[in-house]
């Protein structure tokens, strides 16, 4: 959700990164570089991935990104990471990036991304994944949710390619 400062309750699978943002990440003034917050996302996306395939993966895909507002020198970012669904090879995982500012007390939801990681062979072939099953309310509705960008994704991937 757009803007949402909520954190909702923590599934089977997901975790919880706490990280202070120093001025060497940012890249004008005290601004935060976009692409510097890119690089934590795709580790903790990998971290998550790694951990439930037991195995190597690649990202196969990180959806389209925006940044509702802007992160600052001295704020604190909270990364929830969820693994959201599990198909043959692949695993949806989103995390949804909220920035405090501990001196104002506020907390604004900066960006929420959603990455497709494949579990790989040693010849990075894809490879079975254990599933996962979603057990509470927010674990399905997260579940039926990326269902959906998946069968998405998939037709805008086919639709690319077949040109
Ligand atoms: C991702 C990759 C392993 C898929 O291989 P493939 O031969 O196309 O495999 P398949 O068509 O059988 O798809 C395997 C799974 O990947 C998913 N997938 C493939 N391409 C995808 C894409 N662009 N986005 C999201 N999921 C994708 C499929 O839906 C399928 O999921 P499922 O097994 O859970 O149903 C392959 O495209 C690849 O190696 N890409 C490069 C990955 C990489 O190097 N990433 C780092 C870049 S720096």
């Amino acid at each position: 959700m757009v803007r949402d400062t909520n954190l909702e309750d923590i599934g089977q699978l997901s975790l919880r990164v706490y990280r202070l943002v120093f001025p060497e990440d940012a890249i004008y003034g005290n601004l935060m570089y976009g692409g510097k917050l890119l690089l934590i996302l795709d580790e903790i996306i990998a971290i998550m991935a790694i951990k439930f395939a037991k195995g190597a993966i690649v990202t196969a895909s990180l959806d389209a990104l925006d940044f509702y507002h802007p992160i600052c020198v001295g704020n604190i970012l909270v990364l929830a990471t969820s693994l959201n669904y599990t198909g043959r090879s692949s695993m949806e995982i989103g995390v949804k990036v909220l920035a405090e500012d501990p001196v104002n007390n506020t907390v604004q939801h900066t960006c929420t991304a959603f990455s497709t990681c494949v579990k790989v062979d040693e010849h990075g072939k894809p490879r079975l994944l254990a599933s996962f099953t979603p057990v509470t309310d927010v674990e399905k509705r997260r579940w039926a949710e990326a269902e959906q960008r998946k069968q998405h994704r998939m037709k805008v991937f086919v639709g690319l390619y077949s040109c």
